[in-house]
């Protein structure tokens, strides 16, 4: 079997601190600098009761880092929803890690009231990755409202410079 040089890994889990808590800042700090160690970029997005993120980089990378953040106790219920080969060029270009706000129910992946996630068979999960590429790709052009996403102007040590400042 040949290994698989490159990985897209696609999840979602559930968050254990409120939107906008500070909490996301300490996530983005380590991404941003364990990420482009390792060859790492991606994006992730939250709502208030959801956590959904893609990666993109190095097969070894990228499960070591799954396997790693399915400990991390900022969140729980991981759901991985994608992993799959995928060519050596990253759709999140050399962004180590954005992040943003996402509308999950325009995605129609919304929890339901009871908070249960919604199933999600392989054409779904591809038209959801899709989806959230494309968001990716306008906020790496355009901006975010966000102030702690980073902005198509900054580089990445101006990023981390600005959300790890007290
Ligand atoms: C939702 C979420 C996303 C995360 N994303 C990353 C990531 O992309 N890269 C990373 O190294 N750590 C990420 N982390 C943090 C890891 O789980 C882990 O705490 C960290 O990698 C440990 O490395 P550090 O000691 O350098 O912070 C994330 C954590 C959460 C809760």
């Amino acid at each position: 079997m040949t290994a698989v040089a490159f990985l897209n890994l696609l999840y979602r889990s559930v968050p254990v601190y409120a939107d906008f808590d500070d909490s996301d800042r300490g996530i983005l700090r380590s991404a941003l600098q364990n990420n482009a160690e390792v060859g790492i970029t991606g994006y992730l997005w939250r709502t208030g009761d959801q956590f959904v993120q893609a990666l993109h980089g190095p097969a070894d990378a990228v499960d070591e880092l799954y396997r790693r953040l399915a400990e991390d106790p900022r969140h729980d219920d991981l759901d991985l929803l994608l992993r799959a080969p995928a060519p050596a060029a990253s759709p999140f270009e050399n962004w180590s890690m954005g992040y943003d706000h996402f509308i999950d129910a325009e995605l129609g992946i919304a929890r339901d009231l009871d908070g249960a996630r919604p199933i999600l068979p392989p054409e779904r999960v591809t038209q959801v990755w899709d989806g959230l590429v494309r968001a990716a790709h306008c906020a790496m052009q355009f901006g975010s409202i966000l102030p702690m996403a980073r902005s198509p102007q900054e580089s990445e040590a101006d990023y981390l410079a600005r959300i790890s400042a007290p």
